[in-house]
């Protein structure tokens, strides 16, 4: 709980160019959901300091960080009714990370899946990779956020930052509260060519703001139940990507009646696809709008983030005092 009595959630996106529908069903429409509630406080960050661990050109990065934003405004993260800011403007996320890099045993980073998969077979591997997780942990610390809405691939990472916890409050004191996950319907969309995760590193991926032409063209085009060889084979939606996102956007009817038409193969892969493709319109139209209207109002962007980085840097300030003072730090 806060001063305001609500239950603070934080939550981070990476600058990594392009919004996609994974990273929309998954996390950003569900933050877009509770900010239009208003019933927690919410804290939203551009994590631009965890995306500079593999080669990147910094002119790209800073267009990336904008476009991000603006993204982000146009899903619903009205910068009034919520904290957005980017990672870097508040310098306290890289202080505490180095701090909590003395609680974290390397045993712990070397388990972590996503080092694994994103360093194998690499030689060239950068410490700041392996480090990842000591910063997201500090980036939900810093702000003490009891809910993390997130995907599943971030599950380990947050079990990470819970144990961070146990072991700091064990040795400083009780300063920070358990991080708990909160897990949307649409977790984990596959990516268009149902090989894992959708991801902009996997090039397989269709960005939420894409022309709706070049949108329903990849869309046509993806991975469904592979034993569906023929328009007459039964399918199991249960396994679908496509299913999984008509639970997440179709009404309840719609969901109710694609399961069994695909069940008993009464309709096809490809109009499946254009009723799911008339789901995402409904939603994404006036997100299209919106967007475009903020391409117009760089000036506005930029004062959001950085009256967000403002509210942020105040709770950032004061826990980082309570930390410094518990571990012993400081001369003064
Ligand atoms: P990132 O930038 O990869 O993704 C942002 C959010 O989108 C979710 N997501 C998905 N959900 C469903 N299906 C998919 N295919 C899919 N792809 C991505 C992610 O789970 C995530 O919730 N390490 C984090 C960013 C981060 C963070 C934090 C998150 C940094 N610090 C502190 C929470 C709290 C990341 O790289 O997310």
């Amino acid at each position: 709980m806060t001063t305001t009595g609500k239950p603070r959630v934080f939550s981070g996106i990476q600058p990594s160019g392009e919004l996609h529908i994974g990273n929309w069903l998954g996390a950003v429409r569900t933050w877009a959901t509770q900010v239009a509630e208003q019933n927690e406080e919410l804290i939203f960050c551009i994590v631009d300091a965890h995306a500079i661990t593999t080669e990147y050109d910094p002119a790209e990065l800073r267009a990336r960080i904008d476009g991000m934003a603006r993204d982000l405004i146009a899903c619903g993260l009205d910068p009034a009714k919520c904290t957005l800011f980017v990672q870097s403007d508040v310098r306290e996320h890289t202080e505490l990370a180095g701090y909590l890099a003395n609680v974290t045993p390397l045993g712990d980073l070397h388990r972590m899946t996503q080092f694994k998969e994103k360093s194998a077979g690499k030689e060239h591997v950068l410490v700041g990779l392996f480090t990842y997780p000591v910063l997201m942990a500090a980036d939900i610390l810093l702000y003490k956020a009891t809910v993390v809405p997130v995907g599943d691939d971030q599950l380990q990472h947050l079990e990470l930052a819970r144990e961070t916890v146990r072991r700091f409050n064990y040795r400083f004191g009780e300063i920070f509260p358990e991080p708990q996950p909160r897990v949307s319907q649409a977790s984990r969309i596959l990516g268009l060519d149902g090989q894992g995760k959708m991801s902009k590193s996997k090039g397989n991926t269709i960005a939420l703001f894409e022309e709706h032409e070049a949108f329903w063209n990849k869309l046509r085009g993806a991975f469904t139940d592979p034993q569906r060889m023929r328009r007459s084979d039964p399918g199991r939606p249960e396994i679908c990507n496509i299913y999984t996102m008509h639970k997440a956007l179709s009404s309840p009817e719609q969901v109710t009646l694609t399961h069994e038409e695909c069940t008993t193969a009464k309709r096809g892969c490809v109009d499946c696809k254009k009723i799911l493709m008339e789901s995402f319109d409904r939603e994404l139209v006036p997100l299209r709008l919106k967007r475009a209207e903020l391409d117009a109002q760089p000036e506005l962007v930029k004062q959001a983030l950085g009256d967000g980085a403002e509210k942020a840097r105040r709770i950032a300030t004061e826990t980082m005092r309570e930390v410094r003072a518990a571990m012993g730090l400081g001369g003064k």
